[in-house]
C-alpha cells in the first residue's frame, strides 16, 4: 500500500473520530462512538492498524508514527467527550435539585455551657491561682457531716425539718417511680424486690438529707487527710427558701477552708480580697459584718461592693476549734479559716444579672447571652 493511500486513511479515520465523539451527547453515544473508532475486536482504528503491514519496507517508519499520533489524537478526543458529558451530568443534577450553591448554609446550632457551669470553672481556676484545690462532697448527707460535726447540736433550729430538705424511708410509692411521693432511701436492692409483694411500707422520716450548705465537704476533707488543708468545693445545696430575686432553693456555694498553722483573720480577709480582685474587678471592695455561724468563730458576713451597692456573697470566720477537735486535729497547733460563697450571686453580679430566678427558666434566648 502506498504511503499517501495509508496516511489519507488515517486523516479521514481522525477527522471522523473528532466528529463523533464532539457529537456525542450522553454516555451511551460516548460509548457507542469508542466501540466504532476504539474498539479493540471490530475498531476502525484497529482496521486502519491493519493497513500499516501493507505499506512499503521503507515508508513503513513515517507511517508508524503518523499512526501513533493519530491514535493519541482520538483517544484524547474521546477523553475530552467524556469529560464533557460527565460535566453536563453533574449540571443536570444540580438543576433537577434546584440547588443553588450561592445560598448561604443553615448554620448548625451550638449549645454551650451553661452560666453556673462556667462561673464554677472560672471560680475554680481563680483559688486554684491561689494554691486551692477542688474537693466534692455527696448531696444526700448523714446528721454528722452536715450538723453534728459543724457543732451543730441537737436542738439548734438550723436542723428544723422546715429549714432542711430531710429525706423518707419507706411509703406507698417505694420502688414505683410515684412523682408524688418524696424521695427515699433502699439500704438493698433487694429489699425494693422484697416490698413488691409486701404491703406498703410506712413512711418514716429519715434522718438523711438533701444537704443545707458545702460546709459538709470541709468535714469529709478533715476526716481523711492530716493538716495542712487548702480546697475549696463548689456543688449544689438545698434550702426550702422562698424564690426571690437572691433566693433560690435550689443553689451553689463556693466552699474554702484553709488549716495550717498561724492562720488568722488576716489571711482571711487577704485571700477573699485577692479572690474577689480577680473574679470582678480591682476596684472591688470587701467587708465583714459580725455574725454566728456554729463552726466558726469568729463568724462573719461577707459583702462585696462593686460599681453599685453591696451584696452579701457568704459567711466566713476562723474554723471553731470543736471542729477541728472532732476530726482529730490539735486546735493548740493547727488553725484555719472557713468561708462560704453564693456562687449564683457572683455569677449575677459578674454579667448584670438582676434575677437569680431567671438562671433556671431554661430560657435559651436568656441563657445564650452568656
Ligand atoms: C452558709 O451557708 C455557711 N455555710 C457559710 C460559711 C461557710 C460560714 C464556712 C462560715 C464558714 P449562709 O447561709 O449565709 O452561710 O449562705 C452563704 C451564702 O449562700 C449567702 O451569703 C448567699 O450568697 C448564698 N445563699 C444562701 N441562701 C441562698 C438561696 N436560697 N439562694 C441563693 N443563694 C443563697
Amino acid at each position: 500500500m502506498a504511503l499517501a493511500e495509508f496516511l489519507a486513511e488515517l486523516d479521514s479515520l481522525l477527522r471522523d473520530a473528532t466528529a463523533a465523539f464532539g457529537a456525542a451527547s450522553d454516555a451511551a453515544a460516548l460509548e457507542a462512538a469508542r466501540v466504532e473508532f476504539l474498539g479493540a475486536r471490530s475498531g476502525r482504528l484497529k482496521a486502519v492498524q491493519k493497513g500499516l503491514g501493507l505499506v512499503d519496507k521503507s515508508d513503513k517508519p513515517a507511517a508508524g508514527k503518523r499512526f501513533n499520533e493519530v491514535k493519541q489524537a482520538i483517544e484524547s478526543v474521546y477523553a475530552a467527550g467524556g469529560a464533557r458529558i460527565s460535566g453536563q451530568a453533574r449540571v443536570g443534577v444540580v438543576q433537577k435539585e434546584k440547588f443553588d450553591p450561592t445560598v448561604p448554609g443553615v448554620g448548625l446550632r451550638l449549645g454551650r455551657l451553661h452560666p453556673i457551669t462556667r462561673t464554677i470553672d472560672e471560680l475554680k481556676e481563680i483559688m486554684g491561682r491561689l494554691g486551692f484545690t477542688a474537693a466534692d462532697g455527696p448531696e444526700v448527707e448523714d446528721p454528722r457531716h452536715n450538723f453534728d460535726a459543724l457543732n451543730i447540736p441537737p436542738e439548734h433550729p438550723a436542723r428544723d425539718p422546715l429549714e432542711n430538705f430531710y429525706l423518707v424511708q419507706g411509703g406507698e410509692g417505694r420502688g414505683t417511680g410515684d412523682k408524688g411521693k418524696a424521695s427515699e432511701i433502699v439500704d438493698h436492692p433487694s429489699e425494693i424486690i422484697h416490698q413488691k409483694s409486701a404491703p406498703p411500707a410506712p413512711r418514716l422520716p429519715s434522718p438523711f438529707l438533701l444537704r443545707s450548705q458545702t460546709s459538709t465537704v470541709q468535714i469529709r476533707v478533715m476526716e481523711t487527710q492530716p493538716p495542712p488543708v487548702r480546697i475549696i468545693s463548689c456543688g449544689r445545696v438545698y434550702r426550702p427558701d422562698t424564690a426571690d430575686a437572691t433566693h433560690y432553693p435550689m443553689f451553689h456555694q463556693m466552699e474554702g477552708l484553709l488549716v495550717d498553722r498561724n492562720v488568722t483573720m488576716a489571711d482571711l480577709k487577704s485571700m477573699l480580697r485577692l479572690f474577689a480582685r480577680s473574679a470582678f474587678a480591682s476596684d472591688v471592695h470587701i467587708r465583714f459584718r459580725p455574725s454566728f455561724f456554729p463552726f466558726t468563730e469568729p463568724s462573719v458576713e461577707v459583702d462585696m461592693s462593686w460599681q453599685d451597692g453591696w451584696i452579701e456573697m457568704g459567711g466566713a470566720g476562723m474554723v471553731d476549734p470543736n471542729v477541728l477537735r472532732g476530726v482529730g486535729y490539735d486546735p493548740e497547733e493547727f488553725s484555719g479559716f472557713a468561708f462560704g460563697l453564693g456562687i449564683e450571686r457572683i455569677c449575677a453580679r459578674r454579667h448584670g444579672i438582676t434575677d437569680i430566678r431567671e438562671l433556671y427558666k431554661n430560657d435559651v434566648r436568656f441563657l445564650h447571652q452568656f
